[in-house]
């Protein structure tokens, strides 16, 4: 692969030359992984679970340890759809028609009602289902399981958006993943998720299927020493400047979510000068401006009043007690009884994230951005 033009990746992974540190995280998964347990990654979004689980999948191919299958659960609503994702990562990844074991599980496929056909962009092999019966769902799993079962190297699948299954119409989703893991113990599992709440309660609520059966990981941010070396480096390479108070401005401004700092020093980085205050404030304002477009249709999906309770909480940065008089009314919210409703709504929506006893946003730009309007 060709060295990127600009070091700091917005989008997916590229090598660890471009990854910063993450070692006891890394080291964490592979103790998961040669001791043969299922592994839960939580943090809000952004923070960069998805680039974690493809830097540890990286290694594990790379030194020929494991087959790795990736599914993003993202956007999926039903069983039938996150059966197609599973069908096509596996096949993507196995369906060599010149090898037995790929063609056997093509056939396999084949004779459960699926279509397999070539990409004709990528050329890789694809699955299309027709309609599917949930009965089908389960034998398609049960066949795919079956099949990964035979695979002479350990197969590790990781489950990105894993939350995702909880918003399924049917109640047994979790259920019927739960079973089909454990039918089949020598395959690894990865659940990721940036529903923090909901993936703890997924796997340590007696009452749920997927109680007790994984070891829990909460990501946190990079520490700031190791982010400010590993830009530092970078800039230092083409000869550019910028100095430790403005790093520090940096993660303030980004409150350290992963993705945010990398796009700020993206940004600086392409202006190929040394970084000032100004060179800064100006950046992050054509940051907030890009995104603004998007900010304002989240208006839509809210009510007048929910969209009121987010932008004092915004202009707040963290607010611990939200209902109380003080809070109330230096924003106008009127009844703490109204905030109570609206806020447990932001936060099911993900809008506003709860932790350690405060509420805040949870996604950082869009703080920004209502700070700015
Ligand atoms: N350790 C890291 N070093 C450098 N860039 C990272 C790191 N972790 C994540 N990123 C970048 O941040 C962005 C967001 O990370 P991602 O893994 O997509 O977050 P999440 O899956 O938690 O929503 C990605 O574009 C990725 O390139
Ligand atoms: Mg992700």
């Amino acid at each position: 692969m060709r060295a990127p033009s600009n070091p700091f990746i917005l989008s997916g992974y590229h090598s660890p030359a471009y990854f910063c540190n993450r070692q006891m995280e890394l080291a964490w998964l592979e103790e998961q992984f040669r001791n043969e347990r299922n592994a839960v990654l939580y943090a809000y979004r952004r923070m960069g679970k998805t680039a974690l689980i493809k830097h540890f999948f990286y290694h594990l191919e790379k030194e020929k340890r494991a087959k790795t299958v990736f599914l993003d659960l993202l956007g999926t609503s039903s069983m039938p759809e996150a059966n197609k994702k599973l069908a096509n990562a596996i096949v993507q990844k196995f369906g060599n028609i010149n090898d037995g074991i790929g063609k056997k599980m093509l056939a396999m496929l084949s004779s459960l009602g699926a279509t397999i056909g070539l990409d004709p962009i990528s050329g890789a092999p694809q699955v299309t289902f027709g309609l599917v019966q949930p009965t089908e769902v389960e034998r398609s799993m049960e066949a795919i399981g079956s099949f990964l079962k035979e695979t002479k190297q350990p197969v590790v699948i990781a489950i990105d958006e894993f939350q995702q299954i909880t918003e399924y119409a049917t109640q047994k989703a979790e259920a019927v993943f739960r079973s089909w893991t454990q039918e089949f113990p020598m395959i690894r599992f990865i659940f990721s998720g940036s529903h923090r709440q909901m993936m703890q309660t997924m796997f340590t609520d007696q009452n749920r299927p997927f109680y007790n059966s994984a070891q829990l990981w909460s990501l946190e941010p990079i520490g700031k020493m190791d982010y400010a070396t590993f830009i530092r480096a970078f800039f230092k390479k083409a000869n550019l400047e910028i100095s430790e108070p403005l790093l520090d401005k940096i993660f303030e401004w980004c409150r350290m979510q992963t993705y945010y700092v990398q796009l700020i020093c993206n940004k600086l980085y392409g202006r190929r000068q040394t970084v000032n205050d100004e060179l800064l404030l100006e950046v992050q304002q054509e940051t907030v401006q890009q995104e603004a477009p998007l900010f304002s249709t989240y208006q839509h999906l809210l009510t007048d009043f929910q969209w009121r309770t987010l932008k004092a909480i915004a202009l707040h940065e963290t607010v611990q007690s939200p209902t109380s008089q003080e809070f109330l009314a230096k924003y106008k919210l009127g009844a703490a009884s109204s905030v109570s409703t609206a806020l447990k709504l932001l936060v099911k929506k993900e809008f506003v994230v709860y932790q350690n006893d405060h509420y805040r946003l949870h996604d950082t730009l869009l703080m920004r951005w209502f700070q700015q309007i």
